[in-house]
């Protein structure tokens, strides 16, 4: 079955001395946490990734970063390529996230190459999906989101249930403090499994596992992981706080 996935997206936060501070307050914690039906994954920027697998390397943590190019090198200044990442220690790779839609005007087309290079070397895509607030109240939602599913999963013909990760992070409830409520994240998780089971099949679909992410608090997380399509969570700001986090990660489901 579908193992859990606790993943921390830092965004643009923490130098390197906030990010040893972080990982000596997260360890000491770590010994508590039953690995046996979970991952736990760490997005931090690229510019601590290799400071962050000295702390993480002899742990079950996961290494994740928050994008990725398709090639393998060349001419692509300010990007980093997949098989860098993979040299880092890499396993997962943040792809498609609001903000590198909505403030860096990234398509599907071009989150599909990404997706595809990825997936292509061997790391694991975390593809985001989500509606806006004014998606949402045009009740598009489920429009918007299988649009951005279908084209963010365009190039990969054939996939492997457990190498791709969704993520459903409705744009709304992103840093605002605002979560789905678990009925309404559940209702688009569903439907994101319906989707690629009639894109791939049942089998991969039931092992695709689905995220939630928009204001994942310690308080809330435990209402949304009682859902049966809610594989884990994608967590922005609680995961800066090691205290926050590791009450996430830590939760009984
Ligand atoms: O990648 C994480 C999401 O953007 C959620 O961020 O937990 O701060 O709302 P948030």
């Amino acid at each position: 079955m579908r193992k859990y996935l606790f993943a921390g997206n830092w965004k643009m936060n923490k130098t390197l001395k906030e990010t040893e501070e972080y990982f000596n307050k997260f360890l000491k914690r770590l010994s508590e946490i039953d690995f046996s039906d979970r991952e736990i994954m760490i997005a931090p920027p690229f510019t601590v990734l290799a400071y962050s697998k000295n702390f993480i390397k002899n742990t079950p943590l996961k290494l994740g970063a928050q994008n990725s190019c398709w090639e393998e090198k060349g001419a692509f200044t300010g990007e980093i390529s997949p098989v860098m990442l993979k040299e880092l220690g890499v396993e997962y790779v943040i792809l498609g996230h609001s903000e590198r839609r909505h403030i860096f005007g990234e398509s599907n087309e071009l989150i599909a190459k990404r997706v595809e290079g990825v997936y292509k070397f061997e790391l694991i895509p975390i593809l985001c999906v989500g509606e806006t607030l004014e998606e949402r109240n045009k009740g598009k939602t489920l429009e918007v989101v299988e649009k951005q599913l279908l084209e963010g999963l365009s190039n990969i013909k054939d996939i492997k249930g457990d190498k791709i990760v969704i993520a459903y992070e409705p744009v709304w409830a992103i840093g605002t403090g605002i979560n789905a409520t678990p009925e309404e994240a559940e209702e688009v998780h569903s439907f994101i499994r319906e989707r690629l089971k009639n894109l791939y099949s049942k089998e991969i679909s039931t092992q695709i596992r689905i995220l939630y992410g928009g204001s994942v608090t310690p308080d809330n997380i435990q209402d949304l992981m009682k859902k049966p399509n809610i594989d884990g969570v994608l967590v922005g700001g609680a995961s800066l706080d090691p205290e926050k986090f590791f009450k996430i990660c830590n939760i009984k489901v």
